[in-house]
C-alpha cells in the first residue's frame, strides 16, 4: 500500500528529461527563470563571438580543441553527448544550451580546480541552499553546501568553471585562484562568489502552496558582458553591469600644481579595487579593454591627452597611432613564440601585471593594503590648469571583432553592439587652485590614507 502511494506521487513529478528544460521551472520559479534568462549563463552557447572563436579554434587545431570550449559554454549538451566540439550547436535543442538550471542544481561533487571538473548526478533531485524545502509536485529537493553561498565550498562550484588553463598550460582566467588568494576567501571574512553575485532578498522561493518567507537569490549574475544580439532582459542586464562596475574601483586624481612656465605637469592616479573579490578586471582579462582616459587643459584649450579613444575606434589601433603611452589595466596573451595572441588554443603565457589585484586585508593602514592600491604616474606635457580623468571598460576588443567579421564568421552588425562603459565614480576633475591635501599633491577626492 505504502509503495503504491510513493509510486503514485513520484509519477506526478517531472521526469529527468522534463527537468532539464528551464521552461519547466518558470511556472513555480518565475523570478529565478526571468533573471536567469537574461544572464550570461543563459547566453553562453548563443554568444556569437563565442561561436565564431570556437569555429576558428576548431579549424586551426584540426579539431584538436575538441570539447574544451563547450565544456563550459554548453555543459549540458556535452554531458548528454550531443556535441563534442560545439560546431553543431544549431542542431542541439535550445533548452540544453548554455549553463542551465538543471546543470547547476545537479552538481554533486567538484573534482578539480579549473576547466569545469563538476560531477553531475543526472537524477531528479534539485539541490539548493534551503535546508528544509517544502514538498512540491514537480521535483524532490535537498540541501547542498555546494549551492549555499553561506558555505566556502559553494565558491568551488562557481570557481572551477571560472578558472581556465589552456591546452598549452597557461593559467589565463584566474577568477577562482584570485579569490582564493584574497581576503574574501578567509573563513573569518567568508564572502563567496554568490555573496557578491547573487544578491539576497526576502520572498518566496516558489509560487506554490505552503511556501514560507525565505532569503531568495538573484540569478541574473551580471559581470562585464552583455548580450550582443536580441535577448531577454537586455536593458536590465546592462543596467546591472553598470551598477556593479561603478561600485568596483575607487580612484584619486592627484596633481602637483605646476609653475606657470613649467614644461610638464606631474599627475598621479591612485586606483583601488575596493569591491571585487578577485582582480579587476578578472576572468576574460585578455578580452577586456580597460584603460584610463586623461585630458589636460590650459586656458580652456586641450594641451595633452592619453587614452581618448572613440567608441568605434579599436584600442589596438589607437595605441599604434598614439604618441603617448596608454594606461591599460587588462592583460595580454602570448603564444609559444612569445607573440601576442587573442586565441586561447595557442596561448602559452599571460602578462597580467596591470590588473588591480584584490585586497588581502581591510586595514587601510596595513602596508599590505597600501601596496594593493595601484599608483600610476602620468607625465603631462605643458603646465595644465585643469585635468580630467575617467576609467573605461570595453568587454571585447574591436580589432578582434573586425578580424572575425572579415573572415565571415561574425555578423558585421555586432560591432556597434559592443559597449564602452565609463565608470561614473572615476570621472574626476582637478582644477588649479584646489587645495594641496596629500603631501605636496592636490588630490580629488582626497585619499583616506596617504598611499604613497
Ligand atoms: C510545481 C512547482 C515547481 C516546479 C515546476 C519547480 N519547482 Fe523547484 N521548488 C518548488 C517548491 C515549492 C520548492 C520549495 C520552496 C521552499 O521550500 O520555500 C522548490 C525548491 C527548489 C529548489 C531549492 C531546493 C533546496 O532544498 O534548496 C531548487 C534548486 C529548485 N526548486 C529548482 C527547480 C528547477 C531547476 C525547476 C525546473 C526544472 C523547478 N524547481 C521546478 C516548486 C517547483
Ligand atoms: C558550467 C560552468 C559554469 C558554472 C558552474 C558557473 N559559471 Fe558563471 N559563467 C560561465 C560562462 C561560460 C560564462 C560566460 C558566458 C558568456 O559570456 O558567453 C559565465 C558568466 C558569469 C558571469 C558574468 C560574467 C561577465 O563578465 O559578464 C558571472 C558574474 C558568473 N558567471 C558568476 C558565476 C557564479 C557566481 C557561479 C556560481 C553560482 C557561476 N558563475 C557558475 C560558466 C559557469
Ligand atoms: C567581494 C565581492 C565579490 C566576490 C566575493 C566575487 N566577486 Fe566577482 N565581481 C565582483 C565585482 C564588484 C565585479 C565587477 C568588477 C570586475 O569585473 O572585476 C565582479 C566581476 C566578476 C566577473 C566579471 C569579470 C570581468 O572583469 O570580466 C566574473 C566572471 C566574476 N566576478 C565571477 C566571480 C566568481 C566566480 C567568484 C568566486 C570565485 C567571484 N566573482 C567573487 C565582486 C565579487
Ligand atoms: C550558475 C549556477 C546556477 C544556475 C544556472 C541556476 N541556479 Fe538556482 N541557485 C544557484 C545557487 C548557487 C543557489 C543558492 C543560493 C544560496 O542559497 O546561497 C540557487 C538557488 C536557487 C533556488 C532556491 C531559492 C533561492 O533563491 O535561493 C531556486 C528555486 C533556484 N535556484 C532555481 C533556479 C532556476 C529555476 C534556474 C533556471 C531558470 C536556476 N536556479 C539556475 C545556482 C544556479
Ligand atoms: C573553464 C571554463 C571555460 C572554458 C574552457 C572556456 N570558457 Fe569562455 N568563458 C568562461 C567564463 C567563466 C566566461 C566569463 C568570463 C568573464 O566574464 O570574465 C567566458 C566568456 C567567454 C566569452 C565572452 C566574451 C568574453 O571574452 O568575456 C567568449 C567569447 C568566450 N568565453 C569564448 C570561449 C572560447 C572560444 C573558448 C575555447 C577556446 C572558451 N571560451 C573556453 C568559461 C570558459
Amino acid at each position: 500500500m505504502i509503495i503504491w502511494v510513493l509510486v503514485a506521487c513520484s509519477g506526478q513529478k517531472l521526469t529527468v528529461e522534463e527537468l532539464r528544460d528551464p521552461a519547466a521551472c518558470a511556472d513555480c520559479h518565475p523570478d529565478h527563470h526571468r533573471e536567469w534568462s537574461g544572464s550570461m549563463h543563459a547566453y553562453a552557447s548563443e554568444d556569437p563571438v563565442f561561436r565564431a572563436l570556437n569555429e576558428r579554434g576548431q579549424e586551426e587545431t584540426g579539431g584538436e580543441l575538441g570539447d574544451f570550449c563547450v565544456k563550459c559554454h554548453a555543459p549540458m549538451a556535452v554531458e548528454l553527448g550531443l556535441t563534442t566540439d560545439g560546431t553543431n550547436l544549431d542542431e542541439v535543442p535550445d533548452h540544453l544550451l548554455g549553463v542551465t538550471c538543471y546543470y547547476c542544481h545537479q552538481v554533486d561533487a567538484v573534482e578539480g580546480e579549473h576547466n569545469n571538473p563538476l560531477r553531475i548526478a543526472g537524477d531528479a533531485l534539485m539541490r539548493g541552499g534551503i535546508p528544509d524545502p517544502v514538498d512540491n509536485k514537480a521535483h524532490d529537493s535537498a540541501y547542498s553546501p555546494l549551492l549555499d553561498r553561506g558555505e566556502l565550498e559553494s565558491s568551488d562550484l562557481c570557481g572551477s568553471c571560472h578558472d581556465i588553463v589552456t591546452p598549452l598550460g597557461a593559467h589565463i582566467e584566474r577568477t577562482y585562484s584570485e579569490w582564493q588568494g584574497s581576503l574574501f576567501s578567509d573563513p573569518l571574512f567568508g564572502l563567496n562568489c554568490g555573496s557578491c553575485h547573487m544578491k539576497g532578498r526576502d520572498g518566496v522561493a516558489a509560487d506554490a502552496e505552503d511556501t514560507k518567507l525565505r532569503r531568495v537569490h538573484d540569478h541574473s549574475m551580471p559581470g562585464v558582458d552583455i548580450a550582443l544580439t536580441p535577448f531577454p532582459e537586455r536593458e536590465a542586464q546592462r543596467a546591472a553591469v553598470e551598477e556593479l562596475l561603478d561600485d568596483t574601483v575607487v580612484a584619486n586624481l592627484c596633481v602637483q600644481p605646476p609653475a606657470k612656465d613649467a614644461t610638464s605637469t606631474a599627475v598621479i592616479v591612485y586606483l583601488d579595487n575596493a569591491a571585487a573579490g578577485h582582480s579587476f578586471p578578472s576572468g576574460a582579462t585578455a578580452d577586456r579593454r580597460v584603460w584610463l582616459e586623461i585630458e589636460a587643459f590650459a586656458d580652456g584649450e586641450r594641451i595633452w591627452s592619453s587614452g581618448v579613444i572613440g567608441d568605434d575606434e579599436a584600442f589596438a589601433e589607437h595605441v599604434a597611432s598614439s604618441p603617448t603611452r596608454v594606461n591599460k589595466l587588462h592583460s595580454t596573451l602570448f603564444d609559444e613564440a612569445d607573440q601576442a595572441t587573442h586565441f586561447f588554443w595557442e596561448t602559452a603565457s599571460i602578462d597580467d601585471d596591470d590588473l588591480l589585484v584584490a585586497h588581502t586585508t581591510l586595514d587601510t593602514t596595513d602596508p599590505a593594503y597600501v601596496e594593493t592600491v595601484q599608483v600610476r604616474p602620468v607625465s603631462v606635457t605643458g603646465a595644465a590648469d585643469r585635468i580630467r580623468m575617467s576609467l573605461k571598460v570595453r568587454p571585447l576588443p574591436l580589432d578582434l571583432v573586425d578580424e572575425l567579421i572579415d573572415e565571415g564568421r561574425l555578423d558585421p552588425a555586432i560591432r556597434s553592439e559592443i559597449p564602452t562603459f565609463t565608470l561614473a565614480p572615476t570621472v574626476l576633475e582637478w582644477t588649479a587652485g584646489a587645495p594641496v591635501n596629500t603631501g605636496n599633491l592636490s588630490c580629488v577626492p582626497e585619499p583616506p590614507v596617504n598611499p604613497g
